[in-house]
C-alpha cells in the first residue's frame, strides 16, 4: 500500500476494514493513496482497475470517503477467500459540507466504545459531523475538572421514567460521563473517520442537572435532584447572577480546550422564563443592560458567551429559538422548531440577511419518534430548501447542511437506538449527499 503522509489516516482505516471484514492482508498491496490539491474538500477519485485500486483526494476527508466506497463496493467472492470489486471510476462531492448527528447522551449515556461504534457507522454512511449534546436535565456528560461536584452530582440520578406498557419511575441509580481522556481519544479516533464531534452544552435552559449540583446558580436556589423524568423543566440558570457567568465560562474553557472543532453548540432551546420574570437578580440585569424583557435577557446572555468563546476562536451555534434581532450575525442557527410553532419564517429572514444555518427537522429528521410517525419515505422526502421555504437563490449557500437527531428518552441501549436509526439514517445520509433524488 502506497500512501500520502497526509492521507495515512485512510489508508489506516482501510487496512482495518479489509482485515476486520475480509481478513485479508493480500487486498492492500496494490493500492495507491494520493494527495491532488485541485480536489475540492472532501472531493475524491477512485479508480479500481483489473490489478490496481488508486484513491485519489486533496485531504483527508476525500480518502476516507473513497475508502467507505470502496467498501461499499466489495463482495466476497465465491471462493472464500478471494474478494470481487467491481472495475470503477468515480468522482464524486458531497452537495453539503455539514451532514451531521445530533446525539443525545444525557437521556441515555451512551459510553465511549458506544460512540466509537457509532462513529465507524457514520463515516461507511460519509457523514462528517457528530453533535454531541453532553448535558440536559438528566445529567452532565463530561468531566470538568475544576467543578468535580458537576460528576458527582449533575451526572447521576436516581432513576429513569419508563413506559414498557405502563409508565413508572424505575428508581434505579443511573448515569455516567466521559473522561477527559476518553473525549481525547473519541475526537482523535473521529477525525481519522473524517468525522468532526461539536459539544453542546444546552444553556439557559436543560441545565436542571447542573441546578442539582449548584443550585446557587439557578434564580430559586433551591436544592433539587437530577430529573428522572422527561419534558421541559422550569428550573433554568440565573442570567442575572454574575456567578453563573463565571462557571459557564470555566465549563467552556474546559470543553473548548478538550475539543478542537472550530465550533460549539450552546443550545438556546425550550428555556421557560417564570423563574427570571420573579428574580431579583434577572431583573436587575434587565434594567441594567436596557434590554426590553426576559426574550432579551437570554439574547444577552447567548451574545456574552458567543463573544467570549469568539475570542478563543470559536464558533457558536444555537437552536433557532435564540434567533431574535440582537443576536450576533456570526451565531449559527441549527433550525430544528415543526412548522406550526410558526418559527420557519424568522430563520428564512435571518438566512436571506446572512446568517448561516443547520437545518433539522422535527418531522423528518427526528428520529427519536416512532416509524409510524416518520417513516423512512418521510425521511427520504427531507430537504433543508423544502423544510425552509423562501431561501433566495443567492443565499442559500447560508445553508451549512442539516443534521438527523436522536433525542434519547426513549432509548436506553444500543437495540433501541439501531432500530430507531437504521435505516432511517441511510436515507438521510444519501439527502445530504447526493445533488439529485
Ligand atoms: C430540541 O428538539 N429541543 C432541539
Ligand atoms: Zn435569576
Amino acid at each position: 500500500l502506497k500512501c500520502d503522509e497526509k492521507l495515512s489516516s485512510a489508508a489506516k482505516i482501510f487496512s482495518k476494514l479489509f482485515n476486520l471484514q475480509f481478513d485479508e492482508q493480500q487486498a492492500t498491496s496494490n493500492v495507491e493513496y494520493s494527495l491532488d490539491k485541485n480536489l475540492a474538500e472532501e472531493e475524491y477519485i477512485l479508480s479500481v482497475k483489473p490489478d490496481s485500486i488508486k484513491i485519489t483526494a486533496s485531504e483527508v476527508k476525500g480518502a476516507v470517503w473513497a475508502t467507505q466506497t470502496l467498501r461499499q463496493l466489495c463482495e466476497k467472492g465465491a471462493k472464500e477467500d478471494k474478494i470481487l470489486i467491481p472495475c470503477v471510476e468515480i468522482r464524486d462531492k458531497p452537495r453539503f459540507s455539514w451532514r451531521g448527528v445530533t446525539f443525545d447522551v444525557s437521556r441515555h449515556f451512551f459510553d465511549a466504545n458506544e460512540i466509537k461504534r457509532f462513529l465507524e457507522l457514520m463515516s461507511l454512511l460519509k457523514l462528517n459531523i457528530l453533535h454531541l449534546h453532553l448535558c440536559d436535565d438528566q445529567g452532565f456528560r463530561v468531566e470538568i475538572e475544576k467543578y468535580p461536584i458537576l460528576n458527582e452530582i449533575a451526572s447521576f440520578r436516581d432513576g429513569t421514567l419508563r413506559r414498557d406498557g405502563k409508565k413508572y419511575i424505575d428508581g434505579n441509580r443511573y448515569g455516567g460521563f466521559y473522561t477527559k481522556k476518553e473525549i481525547r481519544q473519541m475526537v482523535v479516533y473521529a477525525a481519522e473517520l473524517g468525522i468532526q464531534i461539536v459539544p453542546e452544552i444546552d444553556l439557559p435552559g436543560h441545565t436542571s442537572a447542573i441546578v442539582a449540583a449548584m443550585p446557587e446558580i439557578s434564580c430559586r436556589k433551591e436544592k433539587i435532584p437530577v430529573r428522572k423524568e422527561f419534558g421541559i423543566s422550569t428550573d433554568i440558570l440565573c442570567a442575572g447572577n454574575s456567578d453563573t457567568y463565571t462557571v459557564i465560562k470555566n465549563i467552556l474553557d474546559e470543553i473548548t480546550e478538550l475539543f478542537p472543532s472550530e465550533y460549539i453548540h450552546l443550545g438556546g432551546d425550550e428555556a421557560p422564563k417564570q423563574n427570571w420574570k420573579t428574580c431579583e437578580k434577572c431583573q436587575a440585569k434587565i434594567k441594567e443592560k436596557n434590554l426590553l424583557d426576559e426574550e432579551a435577557l437570554q439574547g444577552y446572555f447567548f451574545n456574552y458567551f458567543a463573544e467570549y468563546l469568539a475570542k478563543k476562536g470559536k464558533k457558536v451555534i444555537g437552536w433557532n429559538e435564540c434567533l431574535n434581532d440582537t443576536l450576533d450575525k456570526n451565531i449559527i442557527c441549527q433550525h430544528w422548531t415543526p412548522v406550526t410553532m410558526g418559527k420557519n419564517p424568522i430563520t428564512v429572514k435571518h438566512i436571506n440577511n446572512g446568517r448561516k444555518v443547520i437545518v433539522s427537522d422535527f418531522l423528518k429528521t427526528y428520529f427519536d419518534y416512532p416509524y409510524a410517525m416518520t417513516p423512512v419515505k418521510k425521511v427520504f422526502s427531507f430537504d433543508p430548501f423544502t423544510t425552509l421555504k423562501g431561501i433566495e437563490p443567492d443565499k442559500m449557500q447560508n445553508v451549512l447542511g442539516a443534521e438527523c437527531n436522536i433525542w434519547t428518552e426513549w432509548i436506553p441501549d444500543r437495540e433501541k437506538l439501531d432500530f430507531n436509526v437504521f435505516p432511517r439514517i441511510l436515507a438521510f445520509a444519501e439527502n445530504v449527499w447526493r445533488n439529485e433524488k
